[in-house]
């Protein structure tokens, strides 16, 4: 019988509740067992563990959030964090990790392999960067929030004759701002991948405006770079990461703009509404494929890897191929979205 210790790590997605639920029950069906850590990688430091049993994965598969709690910390910036994980694995007797999570979890999990302790990492995040998939859990819902959010801004846009920054997330990657665009019908799109400029955006807008479009709906990642000139004013998290909420983007592409076209322009930060909402059918089906992947897999003895998407396959890939990696958009995408802009 194996035991496996389950918990989620990185920044929430819709679909975590689905991915729980989907490696529980495909542990029962091989009579192994599964054990919860709360809030992540703080429960499995101060080993606070729940049985996860039939009755805990009951009716949780359309809850947005994490029924087991999730934290976004390194443990290995403290070696009493790790010697803790590693007495804590021992003493619950588990045969591996299976966590839920990001790049930095990727990172996170190669690292504890080098220790000894293994484990199979599922790919969640609304950003959709971890690369070694083509999809997270998360993403979809994400850009269906994004979409709808377009769809209001729409009216507004139109009634006041105004042009509309939408800022979404998405750390280092334009994924979430290149699908939500594209399926909310963005008149552009900007994105960390492509460089742009200012002259560029206002020059498409003044063309709409003379083509008798008395609105404009620019969307644009988080984690785009600054008008030029525009100083940075980066915070960074435990990770090295860019706390983009601090750096204003879309407020900063919102004064340069209305300066040089002098449309009235407003600014939407969509921020941590992309994190909620009932999972879609996609972000369901796909936690649940990876979720019983990981438990077939590791019952094949397949350990210290990232199970992922690819075409219509499920995919298995050692950590230290997808360690270290980004998943940048694919330009593809870009190329369809610029046939609109
Ligand atoms: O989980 C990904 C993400 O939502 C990014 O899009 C965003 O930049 C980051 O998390 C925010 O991190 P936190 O939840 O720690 O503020």
């Amino acid at each position: 019988m194996k035991r496996y210790g389950i918990l989620c790590d990185g920044g929430d997605a819709p679909g975590i509740n689905a991915a729980i639920r989907a490696v529980a029950r495909e542990a029962y069906e091989k009579d192994d067992e599964v054990l919860g850590f709360i809030d992540g990688f703080i429960g499995l430091i101060k080993n606070d563990v729940r049985i996860i049993t039939k009755d805990v994965v009951s009716g949780i598969l359309p809850l947005p959030g994490s029924v087991l709690g999730i934290s976004r910390i390194n443990p290995f910036k403290d070696p009493k964090n790790v010697q803790a994980i590693k007495e804590n694995f021992r003493k619950n007797s588990l045969t591996l990790l299976v966590i839920i999570g990001d790049r930095d979890t990727v990172d996170i999990a190669k690292k504890f392999s080098d220790e000894g302790i293994p484990s199979i990492v599922i790919p969640k995040t609304i950003d959709n960067d971890v690369y070694g998939t083509d999809f997270t859990i998360g993403f979809d819902t994400a850009v269906t929030t994004i979409s709808s959010a377009l769809d209001n801004l729409h009216a507004t846009a139109s009634a006041h004759h105004r042009a509309m920054i939408v800022e979404t997330m998405g750390r280092e990657t334009g994924w979430l701002a290149l699908f939500g665009g594209i399926a909310g019908g963005a008149d552009y799109i900007i994105i960390p991948e492509i460089p742009y400029k200012m002259e560029e955006v206002a020059a498409h807008l003044a063309k709409r405006k003379k083509e008798g479009k008395n609105f404009s709906i620019v969307i644009v990642a988080e984690g785009a770079p600054l008008p030029e000139g525009k100083a940075e004013q980066k915070e960074y998290d435990e990770f090295g990461h860019p706390v983009n909420s601090k750096r204003m983007v879309g407020y900063t592409i919102m004064e340069e703009l209305e300066k040089i076209t002098h449309i009235k322009t407003r600014t939407t930060v969509l921020g941590y509404i992309q994190r909620g909402g009932i999972p879609t059918n996609t972000d369901r089906i796909l936690a649940t494929r990876l979720g019983v992947a990981a438990i077939k897999f590791a019952d094949k003895g397949k350990f210290n890897g990232l199970v992922g998407v690819c075409g219509r396959d499920i995919v298995f890939s050692p950590l230290e191929e997808v360690a270290g990696k980004i998943h940048s958009v694919n330009l593809e995408f870009y190329r369809l979205a610029k046939t609109f802009f």
